[in-house]
């Protein structure tokens, strides 16, 4: 056989992370950099390699709730095999694990794209979205669904959960600069935690979650119709960040990179994702994103990337 491969994107929350669990609105955007790739060749049985986390297992012994199995066990129930074939899946990928940037939506949607290519099958993306939606809970338990969507429609994306996707049209371009801590957060323990501290206290949580619903509002229109501009959305994250940091999902570490991201002339900063560690997104001109990026790495950024939202 002829070796098959698919990729996929990672992703960038620009504002309304942990408020999108609760029903509120959040806007993503995929991040083209980086991505996930997954390699089918003949083998004997269905064998799962990825050399990044040092797994190599048989379909057969992987447990239940290993997330890369229960992806091909899911995509091949919902192409009809009842027999796993006999092939060797390699899974690689450029984005960091537990850092926000979708690395476990990426990889999940690259081996249900690679399995449908192998079988000559298309699906869509609200086919992989689904798929990948389920695999998702055993990443993080309560997932909102906004990963698998932005990462499987590859769109940047207005997105509230359990609605149908709706697609955000970019009016003006935009860079982000974005910035590692290097720290791998857990998303299912930071909204664990957070879920526990609202549990306490709905009313005050309820109404953070509501402010962050008119910030993402207001981010939107700024995205769409450029009525407000740049440097509006970028006060739109700066406030975000700091309903963020109430709610407990900040750290040391990110409020150090989003300082020097903000004084390096950023618009405007935040975490993007579950927080706790994980990256830090900072709104740039194009023209001052180096100097942005050269701060970040100043201030000890893991890695730096800088990225064209378009
Ligand atoms: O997977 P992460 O770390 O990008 O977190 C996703 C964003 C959250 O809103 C914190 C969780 C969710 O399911 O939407």
């Amino acid at each position: 056989m002829k070796t098959v491969r698919a990729t996929a994107p990672g992703k960038v929350i620009l504002c309304g992370e942990h408020a999108v669990v609760y029903g509120r609105p959040a806007i993503a955007v995929p991040l083209c950099q980086r991505a996930a790739t997954a390699t089918l060749e003949a083998g004997g049985s269905f064998r799962l390699v990825a050399p990044d986390i040092e797994q190599d297992d048989l379909l057969d012994r992987a447990r239940p709730d290993d997330p890369l199995a229960a992806m091909v066990r899911l995509t091949l129930q919902h192409l009809g095999v009842e027999k796993p074939p006999q092939l060797r899946l390699t899974i690689r990928s450029a984005l960091p694990v537990g850092r926000g940037l979708g690395s476990g939506a990426a990889v999940s949607t690259a081996i249900g794209r690679v399995l449908a290519a192998f079988y000559g099958r298309s699906l869509s993306p609200a086919d992989v979205s689904a798929l990948v939606y389920e695999v998702e809970k055993l990443h993080h338990g309560t997932p909102s669904g906004i990963d698998n969507t932005v990462v499987s429609f590859e769109q940047p994306v207005y997105f509230i959960k359990g609605r149908p996707i709706r697609r955000l049209r970019v009016g003006t371009p935009f860079t982000l600069v974005i910035g590692d801590t290097g720290v791998i957060a857990p998303t299912g323990q930071v909204v664990g935690d957070l879920r526990r501290r609202r549990q306490a206290d709905s009313e005050r949580y309820d109404g953070y979650f509501d402010e962050i619903e008119t910030i993402v509002n207001q981010a939107r229109m700024a995205i769409e119709e450029d009525i407000i501009g740049l440097a509006a959305l970028g006060k739109l994250m700066d406030q975000n960040q700091e309903i963020l940091a109430t709610l407990g999902v900040s750290s040391p570490d990110l409020e150090r990179l989003i300082a020097a991201a903000r004084r390096a002339g950023a618009l405007g900063a935040k975490l993007s994702g579950a927080g706790g560690g994980g990256n830090m997104i900072a709104l740039a001109r194009p023209e001052t994103a180096p100097q942005i990026a050269a701060a970040l790495r100043q201030a000890k950024a893991a890695e730096v990337i800088i990225t064209e939202v378009s």
